[in-house]
């Protein structure tokens, strides 16, 4: 079977854009990077490793909510595409594939399945396995960053799909979390410009509950998360010839209450000098030094409709699980 994969983010283009960041986020007062730089090969194994810990309960929660709310989304949504954002393995989406192709839905429902995600080997595993279960489903894979790259999304007015008229984006697994209160301003606001009024978002947030059940989700008793959030240090070293002893960065995973996000660091367990030969950059680190990797923002039910409605979206239903772990928001282009 042929493979329909839209490349949006070249090899050349996320080499420029690691260095970018990297350069920016080293050199910054407290060191910092992005959390898309996780997403190696290795980085999208480990996360779906992370997944299966007993701790890390988002997963489980949103697929259970799924489970029980995808016929009903399927009902109320009427899309016949489905464009799913940082879709990594697809596993979870695989309810809504069958909610939406399944005969109870009116029309027959869905055409296509559109997964844009960074992570290419992610992304063409997801392919491989998705298309033989759903062989009337058509799909074509986009690899893309959300934050650079939605107006090249297919479906939308300049890049038509056949027979595709309606668009349901999903942002599944609470990834919204991940992006910094800006950074998340921008991307809704930049998802409603290049959709057409009437087309949705669905929409996975992680819940505020109690730190004691947070901070282990993102610390795991058997170091999953930690060489997760490792990973990053070896990505810098193979794609920017950087010389980061991966092994002398502590896993630190904390909630700020006042942000209502968890923050994962890394902590230099000693005083280090790191040279960056790509970028010919040298950087110190004081012992006990830490680099913020990752927020993960959780969010309030009561305020998801006014965070929606600021970037021009009307919340149409609300799913959550019984715990008020999760929510799932479906909303529509106003
Ligand atoms: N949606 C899946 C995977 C979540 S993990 C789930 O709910 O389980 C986050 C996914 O987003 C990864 O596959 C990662 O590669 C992707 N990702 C992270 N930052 C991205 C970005 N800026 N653009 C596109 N994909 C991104
Ligand atoms: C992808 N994202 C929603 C995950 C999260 O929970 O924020 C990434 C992750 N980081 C540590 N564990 C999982």
């Amino acid at each position: 079977m042929t493979l329909l994969l839209d490349v949006h983010l070249t090899d050349r283009d996320a080499d420029a854009a690691l260095r970018a960041d990297a350069l920016a986020g080293l050199t910054a007062t407290p060191k910092h990077l992005p959390p898309k730089w996780f997403y190696d090969a290795r980085g999208s194994e480990l996360f779906e490793r992370i997944t299966e810990q007993p701790e890390y309960y988002p997963t489980r929660t949103e697929r259970a909510l799924l489970d029980r709310s995808a016929p009903e989304i399927a009902a109320v949504s009427g899309a016949d595409v489905l464009v799913e954002l940082g879709s990594g393995s697809s596993a979870k989406t695989r309810l809504l594939l069958d909610a939406f192709t399944s005969s109870a839905h009116p029309g027959g429902g869905l055409r296509w399945y559109v997964p844009q995600d960074v992570s290419e080997s992610a992304l063409r595993q997801a392919m491989d396995t998705l298309g033989p279960e759903y062989p009337g489903l058509r799909l074509r894979g986009v690899v893309g960053d959300f934050t650079r790259h939605l107006d090249r999304l297919p479906g939308g007015r300049h890049t038509p799909l056949a027979d595709g008229h309606r668009r349901m984006v999903a942002f599944l697994g609470g990834t919204i979390g991940n992006l910094l209160p800006a950074e998340r301003d921008r991307f809704l606001t930049g998802l409603r410009a290049v959709l057409e009024p009437g087309e949705q978002l669905l929409l996975g947030t992680g819940l505020v509950v109690d730190p004691a059940l947070l901070v282990p989700a993102y610390d795991d008793g058997a170091g999953v998360t930690a060489e997760f959030n490792r990973n990053v240090l070896r990505v810098l070293n193979r794609e920017l010839g950087a010389d980061f002893d991966v092994d002398a960065f502590a896993h630190v995973a904390l909630w700020d209450p006042e942000q209502e996000w968890i923050e994962m660091r890394l902590r230099a367990e000693r005083a280090m000098t790191v040279h960056l030969d790509g970028l010919d950059l040298t950087v110190e680190f004081a012992a006990g030094e830490e680099l913020r990797t990752e927020v993960s923002a959780k969010f309030r039910p009561e305020r998801l409709g006014a965070l929606l409605a600021g970037a021009g979206f009307a919340l149409t239903r609300m799913w959550t699980d019984p715990d008020g772990r999760h929510a799932l928001s479906l909303a529509t282009a106003a």
